[in-house]
């Protein structure tokens, strides 16, 4: 199997895999117990805080782990809306992943004032629109950073300058991008990650947020990470996903040069054979690894399952709402038709991917899709 759905999820790091039969052996007890094998624990998991903390230059104490980015996000929008109940307004995008909109529109139902700025037919924020947006009673710009589905990138320091002046915060979505963009942490306040975007495993999440920005918690208990996030913690997964930002941060120019090139060799080959296909914002600021391509005449659930029989592993649409055969609504907020939409499959590139795998995989979805148009 070819895997190019890199943006659903990675392979684990072979280091991180080695490294976890003698954690979990040598670091089984609870970190909150307060027996030294406890302490031995709950070192680990501060030391993994502090590791990641040097790296993005920022506090420890400014890093909570969580479960995933999902519950960063929700963590992030609802325990806002708790520590500034006398502010009610919120501004997002119409491209933001679910784990974002569905807390907004739950705080909508309870009242919350939530606008949506527009973007254009690349994706774009327009700038103009959000400053003309934001008013005395915004309490948050959320923003993505790096786009799930199309890999388009907003300029997140620009958009942070604007909330500075205007004295609101931002948090950003920082899922896809972690890792492979830098933040600037003088303009964002907040940002979410998920380690098995970055080869780390699954059910490990991280929030940054900022020392002087308040917040509460939505999962309460135990008191641990601070009181804003209770359960016991993993201190195996949190060692990971330390690992795992170590690994990028270290090699970070290599890991990006080897995903721009297995994406632009991917691009031009798919342009030079099917000269039909639409590569979406081809041409703007984007990560590595995304790419969005529309296949005109063929239903993208239907070219994904083909690709699957031939060994090549991709989605459409975000890959947390396949199944469902309604068009992304990410690609129709760009201002695609929802039957071009139902056309769109994304391609994304991984470290362990090379340039043969993608000659090979291009040549089967050229293959697999002339098979296909030629039905309709
Ligand atoms: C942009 C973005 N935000 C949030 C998430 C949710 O991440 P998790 O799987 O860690 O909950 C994803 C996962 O696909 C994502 O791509």
């Amino acid at each position: 199997m070819i895997y190019l759905d890199n943006a659903a999820t990675t392979q684990v790091l072979p280091s991180i895999l080695e490294t976890l039969k003698d954690i979990y052996t040598e670091y089984y007890a609870n970190p909150n117990s307060i027996h030294r094998e406890g302490q031995k624990a709950k070192n680990l998991i501060e030391k993994s805080r502090f590791s990641i903390a040097q790296i993005l230059k920022c506090k420890a104490d400014e890093i909570i782990f969580t479960s995933c980015a999902t519950e960063s996000n929700n963590l992030a929008i609802f325990g806002l809306a708790e520590s500034y109940p006398e502010k009610n307004h919120i501004i997002t995008t119409p491209i933001e992943h679910k784990s974002i909109l569905a807390p907004l529109k739950h705080l909508s139902s309870k009242g919350y004032k939530v606008d949506f700025v527009k973007v254009d037919n690349n994706g774009i924020v327009d700038l103009d629109h959000l400053k003309s947006l934001i008013n005395s009673k915004t309490l948050l710009v959320c923003i993505i950073h790096g786009n799930n589905e199309t890999g388009v990138l907003q300029d997140i320091n620009q958009i942070g300058k604007l909330c500075k002046e205007k004295e609101v915060i931002l948090f950003t979505d920082a899922v896809q991008s972690f890792c492979k963009e830098d933040i600037n942490l003088d303009f964002v306040d907040m940002f979410s990650v998920s380690g098995h975007k970055i080869n780390a495993p699954k059910f490990i999440g991280m929030l940054y947020k900022k020392e002087d920005v308040k917040l509460k918690p939505i999962i309460m208990g135990g008191g641990q990470e601070r009181g804003l996030r209770s359960g016991t913690q993993s201190p195996q997964l949190i060692n990971s996903l330390y690992l795992a930002v170590e690994y990028w941060h270290n090699n970070k120019e290599t890991l990006i040069t080897h995903l721009k090139v297995l994406r632009e060799h991917f691009e031009k080959r798919l342009k030079e054979k099917l000269p039909e296909i639409k590569i979406l914002s081809e041409n703007v600021k984007r990560l590595p690894n995304i790419t969005n391509v529309i296949f005109p005449k063929v239903d993208s659930q239907t070219l994904v399952m083909a690709l699957d029989t031939e060994g090549v592993a991709v989605s459409s649409g975000s890959a947390c709402s396949s199944g469902t055969p309604t068009p992304s609504h990410v690609i129709t907020a760009y201002g695609y038709s929802e039957k071009e939409a139902l056309h769109s499959v994304r391609f994304s590139f991984g470290i362990f991917n090379t340039l043969d795998e993608v000659e090979v995989a291009t040549e089967k979805i050229v293959n697999t899709y002339k098979d296909l148009r030629s039905f309709f």
